[in-house]
């Protein structure tokens, strides 16, 4: 079974495809986490995120890189959001995420464009958001307990440029699949969002939701 994870920044996506991995037992791919250590190899080489051939020759990144705790930091993020409207960038990590898909038995992926571009098929598709002022809050909430100090607005601002940037670039633009089950988590704590994710699974497979 392949279940697609699509959404914006901050939806929740990724603690969602985590928890549908463990759950359904399948193996699980933050694709997200690609396109950043493509971002922070350009910083490492000093290159331009916004340059095409400097940001695809970063897609040759060491795969150590993407244990490295600054893929995970706000100022990669936007690297990666940058790199990622390079249809070159793309291309090259395309194949990767196509391979881990395909995988016997399946798989979870969570990103912009696994239900469009990935796996196209996928058996279950689900589009994860939230209100950018809630995202703002959880994403506050996790820098703030990182000991990270930015303001709610500061953070607001930055997600509302991200959601642009990838709603709006030509190559893969996040958006929801036609087929995708949409799960809006504003008002839903982590456990919430969880099972109700869980739920949708169980149903697009034909399978009794948990009472
Ligand atoms: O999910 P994330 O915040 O780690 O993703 C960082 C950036 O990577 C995001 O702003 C856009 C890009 N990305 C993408 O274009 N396609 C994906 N499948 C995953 C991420």
């Amino acid at each position: 079974m392949i279940i697609a994870v699509d959404g914006p920044t901050a939806s929740g996506k990724g603690t969602i495809a985590k928890a549908l991995a463990r759950r359904f037992g399948l193996p699980h791919l933050d694709t997200g986490l690609l396109y950043r250590a493509v971002g922070y190899q350009v910083s490492l080489y000093e290159g331009d995120p916004d340059n095409p051939a400097e940001a695809l020759a970063a897609t040759n990144f060491p795969d150590e890189l993407l244990g490295h705790p600054e893929l995970r930091s706000e100022a990669t993020g936007g690297l990666a959001s940058r790199v990622s409207v390079h249809p070159g960038v793309r291309k090259a990590l395309l194949e990767r995420q196509q391979k881990f898909a395909g995988q016997p038995g399946g798989a979870v992926l969570d990103g912009r464009d696994i239900g469009t571009v990935i796996a196209p098929n996928a058996d279950v598709k689900l589009f994860v958001t939230a209100s950018v002022e809630a995202r703002a809050r959880r994403r506050w909430q996790e820098m703030h307990d990182r000991g990270e100090s930015h303001t709610l607005l500061e953070i607001e601002d930055d997600l509302r440029r991200r959601d642009e940037r990838d709603r709006t670039r030509a190559a893969a633009p996040l958006v929801v699949p036609e087929d995708a089950f949409v799960l809006d988590t504003t008002e839903l704590d982590k456990d919430a969002s969880i099972a109700a994710a869980i739920d949708v699974v169980l149903q697009a497979t034909g399978q009794q939701p948990c009472p």
